[in-house]
């Protein structure tokens, strides 16, 4: 992968990091604590780094992927150590039980696949062989970032506010973001008049995590509830919708955080436009459209619940599809590592092309 070079200023807004590989071990930033507290998990074990991408201790599609990649690795060192020359098939129920721990995100399947094919192509280390690799996703998921940063920047006119939805940044990557590195970008070229993020219910993404990663890197921002979002854009205080993307699929439907479609619509409503920042390890061609993306539904509890205290009455059931599906229509720009595509409801999502480069 190319190098992309940066100006000053926007390296100026780049500091936070969530996923370290560290002498052996991994450490994720436990996301779940903050904005109150910055703590670290040392993990040895793929199991317990599932565990640690379920509970959402890391989230963020790319940050899965690459956390994932790491916890092959520590599958690998385990299973040489104890099954000896079956490392191999010893192995399989780990990248399994990886695969499993979140359903939507497909840079988590992406990942594991990269390390599949690695390893059944029987390296003379493994081991090394391994880490070479996932150090390999990880950097090149902070290069892409930067590129579609550069890219995503070019098509917000100067003077643009934007609203961005859940964490897309610095946490929900490798480092630097997606959408919230288009945004990083945009503010390092100046070309932005004012950033807004919603708090994204249930787990707070927006107002927890963007509000904080924008506050580590000098980025003022202005949180809104997500109910405020078509106040803010008939009041004309924003020009574009920036978000990530967790799977796109083959006619550029894009699945990410509930709340996502809604945003869309609303955009559309008010003549503004809607750019999606994705790597291209978040295409699904398998998917021929957004009905084919398994959407996961995570425990009522997260919605009964805001912290530690219960808002509604015992016995309320409730409803968490925690994606949803924006259709590519109501979509302007897909940016990704390799390209942008404008206007994909109009058949111009034709990803093919760029899948099996090499760049
Ligand atoms: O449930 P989460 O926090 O993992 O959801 C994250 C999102 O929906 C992001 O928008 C998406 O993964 C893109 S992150 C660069």
């Amino acid at each position: 992968m190319a190098s992309y070079p940066q100006g000053p200023k926007v390296q100026d807004h780049d500091s936070v990091r969530a996923v370290h590989w560290d002498g052996g071990a991994l450490r994720l930033l436990d996301q779940r604590l903050l904005p109150d507290r910055v703590e670290y998990l040392v993990l040895e074990d793929s199991g317990a780094v599932a565990e640690a991408i379920r509970s959402m201790v890391v989230r963020g599609a790319p940050a899965i992927g690459i956390t994932a990649a790491y916890a092959v690795v520590l599958a690998v060192r385990h299973r040489l150590a104890e099954a000896g020359r079956q490392w191999r098939e010893a192995l399989e129920p780990d990248l399994q039980t990886l695969a499993a721990a979140r359903p939507t995100a497909v840079n988590l399947t992406w990942a594991i696949e990269q390390m599949r094919v690695l390893l059944d192509a029987q390296p003379a280390d493994p081991l090394a062989a391994a880490l070479q690799l996932a150090e390999r996703i990880h950097s090149e998921d902070v290069a892409g970032n930067r590129q579609m940063g550069r890219l995503g920047a070019a098509l917000i006119a100067p003077g643009s506010g934007v609203l961005t939805h859940c964490n897309t940044g610095s946490l929900a990557t490798g480092g630097f973001g997606t959408a919230l590195g288009v945004i990083r970008s945009a503010w390092g070229e100046g070309r932005l008049s004012g950033v807004f993020a919603d708090e994204t219910r249930p787990w707070l993404q927006g107002s927890r995590l963007t509000a904080w990663e924008l506050a580590q890197d000098g980025i003022p921002v202005t949180l809104i509830c997500e109910a405020a979002a078509a106040s803010l854009m008939a009041r004309g205080r924003v020009q574009w919708v920036v978000v990530g993307a967790d799977r796109i699929a083959a006619n550029g439907d894009v699945a990410n955080k509930i709340g996502t479609y809604a945003l869309a619509v609303l955009a559309r409503h008010h003549g503004l436009r809607f750019m999606v920042a994705a790597p291209t390890s978040t295409l699904d061609l398998s998917a021929a459209d957004g009905a084919a993306i398994a959407v996961e539904e995570r425990p009522a509890e997260e919605i009964l619940h805001c912290g530690s205290g219960r808002i509604a009455p015992e016995g309320t059931r409730a409803w968490n599809p925690v994606f949803d599906v924006t259709p590519a229509g109501l979509i302007d720009a897909i940016v990704t590592e390799r390209g942008v595509v404008e206007q994909p409801g109009r058949g111009t999502a034709q990803f093919e092309r760029w899948l099996g480069e090499k760049i």
